[in-house]
């Protein structure tokens, strides 16, 4: 067992269910020496993965890219998911998937003869965001992107993202905002929405950020709702001019940022297309 998680849940590693402290991986895997690999994260609540469908496509697409063969079909991912929900310590949980090139001699180029893939998965505890924070809301900083050029990958490699969050825990604020040529990509963990005038903007779907898999999700809910929604590039003065800000992510559903750069955003409370969005994806997770 692993000091400070004490958890029952069972983790998969290679084939086998265990105990997270029973889960080895070599020094040499490949996920280890060059985080040559990548990950999902799917939110399970009481039991039920919400768009699993969509986070075993991005999976497919992130394997492709890497160009790791995939180590199951679609059938077997979702038993995999299913024998880990089965094994979670609790039905509302988080189930991340983590696919690595495997064990080979360090190397910069791929392995010339055959390797198999690491295949990790566990379950993580999941408290959905509650009443205190959604009333609260986040506060954001704006800070300059300086990742690779292919965040719509869901690499393992997160260092550009981790730096970037570390930024907003100095400045004691919840999450950053990141510009690229003085447009809006991201966050460091969330994608980012702009509001302004009722009409709901992101940012192209690109190499520049990772599409989320709330990012169809919020064009389904704002066409139910009746909000007008666009893609396109989102300058910073925009954001800092915003009505409402947003994040969206598997883990924090989707908040309002009403404080960005230490200003409010627009009435600096949780806004009109907040609430609409926010009460379509309870409905949403109600449903499943
Ligand atoms: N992060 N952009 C980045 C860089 C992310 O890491 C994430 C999610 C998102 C939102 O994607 P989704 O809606 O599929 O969660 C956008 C996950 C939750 C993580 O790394 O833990």
């Amino acid at each position: 067992m692993i000091t400070g998680v004490p958890d029952e849940s069972q983790v998969y590693l290679n084939g086998a269910f265990m105990r997270i402290g029973e889960a080895h991986v070599s020094v040499l895997d490949r996920g280890f020496i060059f985080g040559d690999g990548i990950y999902e994260v799917v939110p399970v609540y009481n039991g039920h993965a919400f768009r699993m469908k969509e986070h075993l496509d991005r999976l497919d697409r992130s394997l492709k890219a890497l160009r790791i063969e995939p180590p199951f079909d679609r059938a077997g991912w979702i038993d995999l998911i299913e024998q880990l929900v089965a094994r979670a310590a609790q039905p509302t949980c988080f189930v991340y998937l983590q696919i690595t090139r495997g064990v080979a001699k360090r190397d910069h180029a791929f392995p010339t003869t055959p390797v198999v893939p690491t295949v990790f998965g566990m379950t993580t505890a999941f408290v959905p965001p509650g009443p205190a924070v959604r009333e609260k809301g986040m506060a954001a900083i704006g800070i300059a992107d300086e990742r690779w050029l292919h965040c719509e990958i869901k690499s393992v490699s997160l260092l550009g993202n981790v730096l970037a969050k570390q930024q907003a825990v100095d400045a004691g604020v919840d999450e950053v905002i990141q510009f690229r040529d003085g447009f809006l990509t991201e966050g460091s963990s969330t994608n980012i929405w702009v509001v302004k005038d009722g009409t709901l903007s992101g940012p192209p779907k690109n190499n520049l950020i990772l599409e989320g898999i709330r990012y169809g999700l919020v064009a389904e809910l704002a066409a139910e709702a009746g909000i007008p929604f666009e893609m396109r590039p989102i300058g910073q003065a925009e954001v800092a001019a915003a009505d409402e800000l947003l994040l969206t992510s598997a883990t924090k559903e989707v908040l309002p940022i009403v404080t960005f750069d230490g200003q409010p955003v627009g009435t600096g409370r949780p806004g009109a297309v907040y609430a609409a969005l926010r009460a379509a994806y309870d409905a949403r997770i109600a449903a499943l």
